[in-house]
C-alpha cells in the first residue's frame, strides 16, 4: 500500500514474470526459506545506470554454480529482466536485490530439487548519514568469526552463510558501533559484516586476500583498480588487529556503503582519527566512477 492507502505500482520479478509486489509469493517449502539454500546479490543503480551489473551477474552465477544450483535462465535474460524492472518501477537510483533459491522441497537432500526460484526486487536507497563519510565510522571487532573456507566458503554469496554476518551485526549494534569487524578463526582481519576492509600504511594500500575467506567485493575490486590507476601500490596480504590500530588510514568498501572512512577501531584512533588523504581521494574517484560507468536502462 502507498501512503494514500491504494495499492502501490511497485513490481517485482519472479520466475519470468513482472508482477505487483503485493501479489508475489513463495512456497512455504522453498529451500531458501527452509535451509538458507540459495544465493543472492545486492546491486546498485546510479542515475539511470546499473553499476558493475555484469560483475554482479558473474558473481551470482558463480555462487549458484558452486552450490550446484542450475540457473533456470541465461545471464542475458536475467540482465534484461533487471533493467526492465528498473524501468517499470521508474527508479533513477536504486538498490537491487536478486535472490535465487534451489526451489521447492521439504527434506534437506537437494538431490531432487531442480526448480530454482529467481526473484528481483528494487527499492529506493536508504543512504548512510553524511556524517559517517565526513567524520568516519566507529568500528568494533566482534566475537563472531567468519567461517573458514573449508566450512562454508564466504566467497559464495549464499543465503545461509549470512546468519554469520547477522550475528556479527547484532554484536556491533549492541556496543553502538557503526560496523563490526570480523576476524578469521586464526585471528587475522577478514572483513566487516557487509563490507571489505582496506588499510593505508605509508603510500601502500593493503587489503586481505580472498583466500582467507572474504567476499570478493565488487567495490573492493573497483577500488583496487582505481588505486592502481592513480599509481598507488596495492598489496593483498593477511594482517592482524595490530596493523589496523597502527595504520595511517582505514576505510571500508561495499555496494551499499561505497567507500567509507574508519575513524576508530576498538577505541583506538586510526591515524589522526579523521578521514585521510588517500581515503578521500579514493572516495572521490569512486564517486566519479559511479557517475560515468554503468549499464543504462
Ligand atoms: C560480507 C561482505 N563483504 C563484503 C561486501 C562488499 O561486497 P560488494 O562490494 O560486492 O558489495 C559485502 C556486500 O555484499 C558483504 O556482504
Amino acid at each position: 500500500m502507498n501512503k494514500k492507502g491504494s495499492v502501490s505500482q511497485t513490481k517485482v520479478y519472479i520466475n519470468g514474470q513482472s508482477i505487483p509486489k503485493e501479489e508475489a509469493s513463495l512456497s512455504i517449502y522453498d529451500h531458501g526459506f527452509l535451509y538458507g539454500d540459495g544465493v543472492f546479490e545486492g546491486i546498485r543503480a546510479y542515475n539511470g545506470k546499473v553499476f558493475k551489473l555484469d560483475e554482479h551477474l558473474d558473481r551470482l552465477y558463480g555462487s549458484a554454480h558452486a552450490i550446484m544450483i542450475e540457473m533456470p535462465i541465461p545471464k542475458p535474460e536475467l540482465r534484461s529482466a533487471i533493467l526492465g524492472l528498473l524501468r517499470d518501477n521508474g527508479l533513477q537510483s536504486a538498490y537491487i536485490r536478486v535472490s535465487v533459491s534451489r526451489g521447492v522441497g521439504l527434506g534437506l537432500d537437494p538431490k531432487n530439487i531442480h526448480n530454482p526460484t529467481v526473484i528481483v526486487m528494487t527499492d529506493s536507497l536508504s543512504l548512510y548519514p553524511q556524517s559517517m563519510y565526513t567524520d568516519g565510522l566507529i568500528v568494533s571487532t566482534v566475537p563472531t568469526r567468519i567461517p573458514p573456507p573449508h566450512v562454508i566458503d564466504p566467497r559464495i554469496k549464499s543465503l545461509g552463510k549470512y546468519l554469520n554476518n547477522i550475528q556479527a551485526k547484532l554484536e556491533a549494534n549492541r556496543v553502538g558501533a557503526g560496523e563490526g569487524l570480523m576476524l578469521t578463526v586464526d585471528g587475522y582481519v577478514a572483513e566487516a559484516t557487509g563490507d571489505n576492509i582496506f588499510l593505508i600504511r605509508g603510500d601502500k594500500l593493503i587489503t586481505p586476500p580472498p583466500y582467507i575467506g572474504i567476499l570478493m567485493g565488487i567495490t573492493r575490486n573497483t577500488v583496487i583498480d582505481l588505486a592502481r590507476r592513480a599509481g598507488i601500490e596495492v598489496v593483498e596480504s593477511v594482517f592482524t588487529l595490530y596493523d589496523v590500530y597502527t595504520a595511517d588510514e582505514c576505510f571500508l568498501t561495499g555496494t551499499a556503503a561505497e567507500v567509507i572512512p574508519v575513524a576508530e577501531v576498538d577505541g583506538r584512533k586510526i591515524g589522526d582519527g579523521k578521514p585521510g588523504t588517500i581515503t578521500r581521494q579514493l572516495m572521490a574517484d569512486f564517486r566519479k566512477e559511479t557517475e560515468t560507468v554503468g549499464v543504462a536502462y
